[in-house]
């Protein structure tokens, strides 16, 4: 129904203009449990065996009373230690969020005013753009450049000296093309804007190694936010877990804009035992990193066009229609996802990379669907 009509027809008090003017953000994630899941680049097998632990040994007022944060902050700090990812970042510098979406959208609500913009890339992520026109942002997005999706580095430090965004928005590696951008680079643009809070999205940077936490310093660089998540590597996905790190007075304003308890009993008792067994998010991670190479050189064998670079996903350019082969592979219990509508991947499909058995179970039933000789 067009936006005119919907607004004629409806009856009742009306919403804001911006939320009246979106689509609801729908991703089809039903019915997926009992197939091969190489859709959203999920953890593909599951939590370490301690989180299963801590959650069967809960007791009943655990669910009863309201959620205690107690601890998880600086859980979190230690464990960016144990990663050696970071050494100063501090409890009061850590923002707890359901999920990275909650923590995208948290910020967006705190700092992007109606008519203000958001300098972006595209493809990325989409859950950036529906966040920005709930604020009735405007929203300036840079297509990643050639055929390898570069970072458009020159033309965002160009647009953030002339437009003066209110925020940038960067994820790295990029979902979907995985396109990296060198810490040094990040904190560059954050110091040539300093009145434009620079979000960096590092919900896949385990697999790749980009994070700019080892090299920024949130007292000296306060404009720049880090997002970073359990649901990929710790496989905590459902239980609905996420983090933003920055100046404190930063996570202090984009936390105002939270319930007292949106993350929930269960998903902080998960994320305690989640952060304490890095060895098992560094043994998955070395799982998806094998089976990477082992893809990359079917990939490279099969004629097909693809595209791998940072994060535990790559494109496929099928040689029959990508809708039929979506079909197909579904029909063979494996779910991934179509880039329909996409800009300059339209026509690929996004696999996931999980274990290297679950790439071969892929790879089998794509190259016959597809026709690639073995
Ligand atoms: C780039 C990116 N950011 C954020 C999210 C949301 O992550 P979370 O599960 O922590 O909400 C996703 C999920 O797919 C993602 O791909």
């Amino acid at each position: 129904m067009e936006f005119t009509e919907r607004l004629q027809s409806f009856q009742g008090p009306m919403p804001r203009l911006e939320i009246e003017k979106m689509n609801a953000y729908k991703a089809p994630l039903e019915g997926r449990r009992h197939l091969l899941r190489l859709d959203f680049n999920e953890n593909t097998i599951g939590p370490s065996s301690l989180v299963i632990e801590a959650i069967r040994n809960l007791q009943p007022d655990h669910i009863s009373i309201y959620p205690e944060y107690n601890g998880l902050r600086e859980a979190l700090v230690a464990n960016l230690k144990t990663a050696k990812l970071s050494t100063n970042v501090t409890a009061e510098q850590i923002g707890l969020f359901n999920g990275v979406d909650a923590a995208i959208n948290a910020i967006f609500h705190a700092y992007g005013d109606s008519g203000d913009q958001l300098i972006t890339t595209t493809p990325t992520f989409g859950y950036y753009e529906p966040c920005a026109h709930m604020q009735g942002m405007l929203i300036l997005a840079f297509p990643y450049e050639g055929e390898s999706f570069q970072f458009p580095l020159e033309k965002i430090q160009t647009a953030l000296l002339k437009q003066q965004p209110k925020i940038l928005i960067i994820c790295n590696p990029n979902n979907p093309t995985g396109t990296r951008l060198e810490a040094n680079k990040i904190l560059k643009l954050a110091s040539t804007a300093p009145n434009t809070l620079i979000v960096i999205d590092e919900l896949y940077e385990a697999f790749t190694g980009d994070s700019v936490l080892p090299k920024v310093n949130f007292t000296q660089t306060p404009n720049l936010v880090v997002l970073r998540s359990l649901s990929k590597t710790a496989g905590l996905a459902g239980l609905r877990i996420g983090f933003a790190i920055g100046n404190s007075h930063v996570v202090d304003r984009i936390s105002r804009v939270t319930g007292p308890y949106d993350v929930n009993s269960i998903a902080v008792t998960a994320s305690l035992a989640a952060l304490t067994d890095q060895a098992y998010i560094d043994f998955y991670v070395e799982e998806v990193l094998k089976a990477r190479d082992w893809i990359k050189h079917k990939l490279i064998k099969s004629g097909r066009r693809y595209h791998i670079d940072g994060g535990n996903y790559l494109l496929i350019w099928p040689k029959h229609e990508v809708s039929k082969i979506e079909l197909s592979l579904r029909a063979a219990g494996i779910l991934v996802r179509n880039m329909k509508s996409k800009p300059l991947i339209e026509g690929s499909l996004r696999v996931s990379i999980g274990t290297t058995s679950q790439m071969a179970q892929f790879w089998a039933a794509f190259s016959e669907i597809d026709g690639i000789e073995a």
